[in-house]
């Protein structure tokens, strides 16, 4: 089985869960993890598993308001940005997104501040809007993976990432008996 994991990330903490994901599918399958701007290329290689990610902003999926605000604040709060930060954000790319036939499977996460989620909001639920609507099906549910108020994952966080990853894993082969 081939997996892609995809994500956004202004402040690298979204990368670094999707690359901790990879980790731990990557026991099982062969995966790629990619910025969603190689996402376009990375499809044509026909995964049948499409792991989607990002940060939760403004209770939901980043826009492009969102993420220029987030450009301003890794100013003031001496953020770093990532690579993959200057675009393009999920809002844009879910709209455009056709995974070819052979990716059948989804599952979606996303980063967001530590707290209840009827507070917070999350972003994954609405990547698994999309997706769904594409007619593909959900592994697991959707999860979320948290940041404390000076944006740094909270202990542990990467670890359940790559546990996550495994859990996957085990449920697509599960699934494809
Ligand atoms: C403009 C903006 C709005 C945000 N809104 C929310 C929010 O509504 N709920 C939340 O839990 N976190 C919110 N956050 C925190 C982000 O979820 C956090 O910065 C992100 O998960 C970190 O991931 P990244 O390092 O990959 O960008 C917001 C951050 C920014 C910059």
């Amino acid at each position: 089985v081939h997996a892609l994991v995809v994500y956004e990330s202004m402040y690298g903490n979204t990368h670094q869960i999707a690359e901790a994901i990879t980790e731990g599918l990557a026991e099982t399958f062969s995966v790629t993890v990619e910025p969603l701007w190689r996402a376009g290329e990375a499809l044509t290689g026909g995964p049948e598993l499409l792991v989607v990610g990002g940060p939760t902003h403004v209770r939901g999926l980043s826009g492009v308001r969102s993420r220029q605000a987030a450009v301003q604040q890794a100013e003031e709060k001496r953020l770093e940005l990532d690579g993959s930060a200057p675009g393009p954000g999920l809002r844009e790319w879910l709209t455009q997104v056709r995974p070819p036939p052979q990716t059948r499977w989804y599952a979606a996460f996303d980063t967001r501040a530590a707290g209840r989620a009827w507070l917070t909001g999350r972003a994954a639920p609405k990547i698994a809007r999309t997706l769904d609507r594409l007619k593909l099906r959900m592994l697991g549910s959707p999860e979320s993976f948290l940041v404390d108020k000076q944006n740094q994952l909270l202990p542990g966080e990467v670890d359940r990432a790559r546990a996550w990853g495994q859990e996957l894993a085990r449920s697509l082969v599960g699934e494809s008996r």
